[in-house]
C-alpha cells in the first residue's frame, strides 16, 4: 500500500532559521526540523515532501500544484506572508485536502500584526508556539486528519 503523502510548506524568511531571533524561533536550522518530520512521518506511516520559498508566486505555484496533485494533506507555516497574503489564502482555499497551519512562535502572544491569520479561515487549524515540535503537532495533527492515525 502506497503511503499517503504530505506536502511540507514553508515561506518566507524559513530559510534563515538557525539565524533568526532564537528566543522566537530556537536555534534549529530548517534542514534539521525537516529531518525531525520525515522522520516522525516514517513512524507514521506518511511520506513527506517539502517545499520552501521566498517567492510568493512561487509558493502560490506550488499550492496550485497540489490541487489534484496527489497530495493526502498540507503542513503549511507562510511566515510573515500568514498575516497578510489573501493571494495565499485564495490559493489555499482551492485545496480539498486538510490543511494545518504550524508556527514555531506563540503568534497570539506576539505583536499585533501577528495575532492575525488571513489563512486560518482556510485551514483546519493552528499549532503555534512550541518551537520545532510545532512541525511534529502539526503532522499528529494532519495524520489524524486525513484518518491515519495521529
Ligand atoms: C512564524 C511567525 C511569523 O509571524 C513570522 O513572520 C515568521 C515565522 C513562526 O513560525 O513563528 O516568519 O510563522
Amino acid at each position: 500500500m502506497t503511503k499517503p503523502l504530505i506536502a511540507v510548506m514553508n515561506g518566507i524568511n524559513l530559510n534563515m532559521l538557525g539565524r533568526r531571533d532564537p528566543a522566537q524561533y530556537g536555534v534549529m536550522e530548517l534542514e534539521t526540523i525537516n529531518q525531525r518530520v520525515a522522520e516522525l512521518a516514517g513512524d507514521l506511516g506518511l511520506t513527506v515532501e517539502f517545499f520552501q520559498s521566498n517567492h510568493e508566486g512561487a509558493f502560490v505555484e506550488k499550492i496550485h500544484a497540489l490541487h489534484g496533485g496527489g497530495a493526502a494533506g498540507l503542513l503549511i507555516n507562510a511566515g510573515a506572508w500568514t498575516h497578510y497574503s489573501y493571494g495565499i489564502r485564495d490559493a489555499l482555499e482551492l485545496l480539498t485536502i486538510p490543511v494545518v497551519e504550524g508556527h514555531l512562535s506563540h503568534v497570539q502572544g506576539r505583536e499585533e500584526f501577528r495575532r492575525v491569520s488571513v489563512l486560518s479561515s482556510v485551514t483546519s487549524g493552528v499549532v503555534a508556539g512550541f518551537g520545532a515540535n510545532s512541525y511534529l503537532l502539526a503532522l499528529r495533527a494532519v495524520a489524524g486528519l486525513i484518518g491515519t492515525c495521529g
